[in-house]
């Protein structure tokens, strides 16, 4: 901007304008400003101003260098400014405060124009020695003094020579580059020395903090530095002549960066959260927090100290808790935490550095969020003294009536659920109490049927707890008990048959009519007027009927004992006993007959077919009787053959060989082979005893030596079961097929022959086929392997396909041994 000038007359006015207009604007110094570049210049002085002494040079910048400026100071009687811009103490005089600020007016000797800046001055506080150096005496370092050894080389002395560290303080505002010490070798004198200095911050990352004046050995620092980032230099100088050579041992030079406290607390979380327990004694720890403070924590700029600024409710004390002002832990000071009345409280906590300080410390803060967590402080309490309830009798799972309570205590925690239990009223168990886990209401039911008859009314005693005992020194008041008044309704029940069920003895054979028994049902309704109708449900043979007003039972068939509906000697039948209620109700019973046995069967002959040999010996057979009638009405039997026909006793006798069977022979020598009914009387043992005449149908065969029939003829057709007939049938169906084709196929070589010999003598050949037919068909009876023809001619002369009736023929019958 500065070499714009020059360029247009008419245009330079505006663009200084703009330019003015710009910087003031902003207010930062931009590429050159015309004016004051600081707002307030200070100087700290070590002691009272004496005349003449120059203070400070307030640097007035001058862009096109072109303008004159004259300055003037606020105090023209204490100090003046020269023409360069520096000031000067007019007289002397101790400094204090009426004297600590002045202002410095530069005035534009052609245009007027006119800038001011304030001067503070302060005395230098009495820092202690290594404090900052004043540009005019500055420390010199020099390189330690050599000692020649025996050998002659130089050797720098060690440890004994230590060289205090530099202090710097932290954001030095300049102006830089500032000089902090001269380094400077004895050798000098004759040599000309260079100096250099390495190390980070030197000649090493970061770079350029540090810089040396090679022939002055002034060592100065060229920006601020920031103890945050780098609290300690360590750098290293060395002085070498003008060829290079080291003429001194490097020295070590330290370089401390003083804090200062530009840092602010930060904590760590801006919500801290907490509980305390309801009703926490004063002096119960909550919780703690925590802010880091950057600058050194070894000196007051990072000493923390924490406050607690505001609570939020401030009931029931607007101090309720305490921090720790050194460690963050926050503790309740008050008694009266309620979690049913405040359920949370929030701090706003404070951290301030250097100690706390208000004035100088600098403050952060953080808000500390404190749960009161609830306790049992509170019982449940029912809503009513009496709960009233109703339950119809016999049921049971019906919910009888609904207990209420209230417990301030935090919903659905075990300091707020509710455990019912009754105390009294219920000896005999009937009702139980859940709680309803929503509304923490009590459900009284009926867990063990109730008769409406035995009890009509409950008044049961209940009392209320919580899943977890009250917290210490609360009682349970009296609304922790309540009365439940539960009245039984009465419903119709069932009628009921007792003895249920109902046994009697009964002879069989009793005629129908007689009046059995009487099986009548009770009603349980005591306190109903109700009548009882009876009919039968169940009877399977018939045999009774029930009266429907007094139950009793009449046979109206005759009970018989060897019916299939008696199962080891029971009958059962079933009635209903109806009574006439609203709705109706009904019972129903078993009425078991046990039915004694009387002899009404008499003994029948068993098999009811034998077979036996023409002659006598060596076959016999063996018979026994079958009576449906037990003990004593069946066996011993008596077997007898009847007198009648005269030939029965003549041809058979009978032979007893105990009690249940006798045996069958011939008592001829030899009776011809057929079918012969034999009669016999077998006689039971009841009282009186019964007897029967049964017909046993023996077939009398030719034997073998063995005692076996031989006679198969006879048993072929007659005897064999039906899949044996069958078989037979199949076989000659096919036979004659075979028959059938031989026939046609003899007619077709018959005729073939014929046209053969047609031109010879066709008549001849007809005669002689007709002829080997019949001769074929014709067949011999007597041959021992028939041929196909002869032996189906043979089936035909055996009557299978005959008109007339078959010949009998019987089955073998084997006995089986009893
Ligand atoms: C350097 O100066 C010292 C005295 O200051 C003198 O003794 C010495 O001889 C001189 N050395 C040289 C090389 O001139
Ligand atoms: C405290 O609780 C709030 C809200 O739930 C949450 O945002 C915050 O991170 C919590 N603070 C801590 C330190 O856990
Ligand atoms: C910190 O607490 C201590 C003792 O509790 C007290 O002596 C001191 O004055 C407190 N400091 C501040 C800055 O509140
Ligand atoms: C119990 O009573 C309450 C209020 O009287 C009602 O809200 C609730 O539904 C009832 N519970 C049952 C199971 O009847
Ligand atoms: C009669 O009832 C009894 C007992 O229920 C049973 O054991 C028996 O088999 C029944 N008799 C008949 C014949 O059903
Ligand atoms: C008894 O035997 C004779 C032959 O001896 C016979 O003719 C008659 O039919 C037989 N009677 C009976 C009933 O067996
Ligand atoms: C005796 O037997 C005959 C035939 O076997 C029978 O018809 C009759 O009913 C029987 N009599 C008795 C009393 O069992
Ligand atoms: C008949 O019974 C007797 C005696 O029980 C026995 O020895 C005999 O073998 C039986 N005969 C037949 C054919 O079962």
């Amino acid at each position: 901007m500065c070499r714009i000038v020059g360029a247009s007359r008419t245009l330079l006015p505006l663009l200084a304008a703009l330019l003015q207009a710009s910087v003031e604007a902003s207010g930062e110094i931009a590429l050159c400003k015309t004016g004051f570049p600081e707002d307030v210049y200070s100087a700290v002085l070590s002691q009272d101003v004496h005349e003449g002494q120059p203070l400070l040079n307030v640097k007035f910048s001058n862009c096109n260098g072109k303008r004159k400026v004259q300055y003037e100071s606020s105090e023209p009687a204490d100090f003046k400014v020269d023409e360069d811009g520096m000031v000067y103490a007019v007289r002397s005089f101790p400094l204090s405060s009426e004297h600590a600020k002045f202002l410095i007016y530069a005035q534009d000797k052609e245009t007027q124009e006119k800038w001011q800046v304030a001067v503070k001055l302060s005395l230098k506080p009495t820092f202690p020695e290594d404090s900052v150096k004043e540009s005019q005496e500055i420390e010199e370092i020099v390189f330690p003094r050599q000692v020649s050894k025996h050998n002659g080389h130089l050797q720098r002395q060690k440890r004994d020579w230590v060289i205090p560290p530099i202090n710097l303080p932290e954001n030095s505002r300049g102006p830089f580059p500032q000089e902090l010490v001269r380094i400077r070798s004895d050798r000098d004198k004759n040599l000309s020395l260079r100096y250099s200095v390495t190390g980070p911050g030197a000649d090493q990352p970061p770079t350029g903090i540090f810089i040396i004046n090679p022939i002055s050995g002034q060592l100065s620092v060229t920006k601020p530095l920031d103890r945050e980032l780098i609290a300690r230099f360590h750098l290293r100088a060395h002085a070498v002549d003008i060829n290079g050579n080291q003429v001194e041992n490097p020295i070590d030079i330290v370089i401390n960066v003083i804090d200062m406290n530009d840092n602010r607390p930060e904590f760590l979380h801006q919500v801290w959260n907490g509980t305390v327990p309801e009703g926490s004694k004063p002096g119960t720890y909550v919780m703690t927090v925590t802010a880091i403070d950057a600058d050194d924590p070894n000196a007051l700029n990072g000493m923390l100290r924490y406050r607690i600024l505001s609570q939020a409710p401030s009931t029931p004390s607007p101090n309720m808790f305490t921090i720790n002002n050194e460690t963050g832990d926050i503790i309740t000071v008050a008694a009266g935490l309620d979690r049913e009345k405040v359920q949370q409280y929030t701090l706003i906590i404070q951290a301030t550095d250097m100690e706390g300080n208000p004035t100088y410390g600098l403050s952060n803060t953080a808000t500390a969020v404190i749960t009161v967590t609830d306790v049992n402080d509170n019982p449940p309490e029912f809503t009513a003294m009496t709960f009233y309830g109703e339950v119809p009798e016999n049921r049971v799972d019906v919910i009888v009536a609904n207990l209420t309570v209230t417990d301030k205590d935090q919903p659905h925690t075990p300091a707020w659920n509710a455990v019912y239990r009754i105390s009294g009223g219920d000896p005999t168990g009937r009702f139980a109490i859940q709680t309803d886990p929503n509304s923490n209401d009590g459900l009284v039911t009926v867990v063990k049927p109730i008769d409406f008859e035995t009890n009509r009314m409950f008044v049961l005693t209940v009392a209320a707890e919580n899943q977890v005992p009250l917290a210490k020194g609360i009682q349970h008041p009296p609304q922790s008990t309540a009365t439940v008044s539960v009245t039984v309704i009465d419903v119709n029940e069932n009628p009921y048959f007792a003895p249920n069920p109902k046994i009697i003895r009964q002879e069989e054979g009793l005629h129908a009519g007689t009046m059995l028994t009487t099986f009548t049902a009770q009603d349980p309704d005591r306190y109903m007027q109700q009548n009882i109708r009876y009919t039968k449900l169940s009877d399977p043979a018939n045999w009774l009927k029930i009266d429907p007003v007094n139950g009793q039972i009449t046979t109206i068939a005759v009970l018989d004992r060897e019916s299939p509906n008696v199962k080891n000697n029971i009958y059962n039948a079933t009635f209903l006993a109806s009574d006439n209620g609203i709705p109706p109700m009904s019972g129903t019973g078993t009425l078991q007959i046990y039915l004694l046995d009387i002899n009404d069967n008499a003994p029948q002959v068993l098999p009811q077919e034998a077979e036996t040999c023409e002659t006598p010996d060596p076959n016999s057979i063996n018979i026994t009787a079958l009576d449906y009638d037990i003990d004593p009405n069946a066996g011993p039997f008596a077997f007898d053959l009847p007198l009648s026909p005269v030939t029965i006793k003549r041809n058979w006798t009978i032979t007893r060989l105990n009690g249940d069977f006798a045996q069958l022979n011939l008592k001829i020598k030899f009776l011809e082979a057929g079918i012969y009914e034999v009669p016999i009387i077998i006689t039971d043992s009841g009282n009186p005893p019964k007897s029967n005449i049964s017909i046993l149908r023996v077939k009398v065969c030719q034997c073998d030596s063995n005692g076996d029939c031989t006679d198969v003829d006879r048993i072929v057709g007659a005897g064999l079961g039906t899949g044996a007939i069958i078989a037979i049938l199949l076989c000659i169906i096919i036979l004659l097929i075979l028959v059938l084709m031989f026939v046609v196929w003899m007619k077709r070589r018959d005729k073939e022959r014929q046209a053969k010999q047609l031109l010879i003598d066709p008549e001849d050949d007809v005669r002689d086929n007709i002829l080997k037919y019949d001769e074929e068909g014709g067949g011999e009876e007597d041959q021992l392997l028939p041929s196909v023809t002869s032996s189906s001619a043979r089936l035909l002369s055996l009557g299978f396909f005959r008109r007339g009736p078959a010949p009998l023929a019987l089955r073998r019958i084997h006995i089986p041994e009893l």
